[in-house]
């Protein structure tokens, strides 16, 4: 299962209380994150969030798919396999917010772009979490002062074309995708997240 949304929605911490929370269930989860969970993809992170020039568009979303080609290679496929569960922060669905909505990439090139390289894996559920633009803005703030990634960085109006997709995405596909407010405290959008879980048809008793 994947966590989605914008920055400073919360995603990382809520990703490791959920698996702490699957633990505590008896259920062996992996947790990663995108762009990484690899030596490989983490080596490319560096080269996507550094500041500075970096690559253009077409660049950009060909690294973040071979990041997560190498990544479902070598760890997601073989965890899913071993009949583990995985949780990863953010997956295909961020670059077809990021790459696509917020810089413009077709959806459908993106979803070709992880054709060729995951087989078009894609998760049984994903959690967005939406938060809204001023707590995002205070969050953010909070966490990285000055120091935003290249990508983190980019102005208000590209975020709000990346949330307006990520928003377009879960009403698109309303089985895979649950809808998370994550305005309140991280143990309020636990929750919510442990009752989205709950809710599945998948999920467990
Ligand atoms: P991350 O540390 O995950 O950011 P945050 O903590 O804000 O979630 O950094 C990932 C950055 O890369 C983030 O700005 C979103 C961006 N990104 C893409 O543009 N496309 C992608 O496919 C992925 C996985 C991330």
């Amino acid at each position: 299962m994947t966590l989605e949304g914008g920055e400073g929605a919360g995603k990382s911490t809520q990703a490791r209380l959920l698996v702490a929370a699957l633990a505590a269930r008896g259920i062996d989860a992996v947790l990663t994150r995108e762009p990484g969970g690899t030596p490989l993809a983490e080596a490319i992170r560096g080269l996507l969030l550094t500041e500075g020039e970096g690559p253009g568009l077409r660049t950009e979303a060909l690294l973040f798919a071979a990041a997560r080609a190498d990544h479902v290679a070598r760890l997601i496929a073989p965890s899913l396999a071993e009949g583990k569960w995985v949780v990863c922060d953010r997956f295909v669905d961020s670059s077809r917010a990021y790459q696509g909505g917020g810089s413009g990439l077709p959806d459908a090139e993106i979803l070709a772009l992880h054709r060729v390289g995951s087989e078009t894996l894609l998760p049984e559920l994903t959690l967005l979490i939406e938060v809204d633009p001023e707590v995002a803005i205070q969050r953010t703030a909070a966490r990285d002062g000055d120091a935003s990634d290249r990508i983190g960085g980019r102005d208000a109006a590209y975020h709000a074309r990346v949330a307006a997709a990520f928003n377009q995405f879960a009403t698109a596909e309303p089985d895979r995708f649950a809808r998370i407010d994550g305005n309140g405290s991280p143990e309020q959008t636990h929750a919510a997240i442990m009752a989205a879980i709950d809710a599945a048809r998948w999920g467990p008793a």
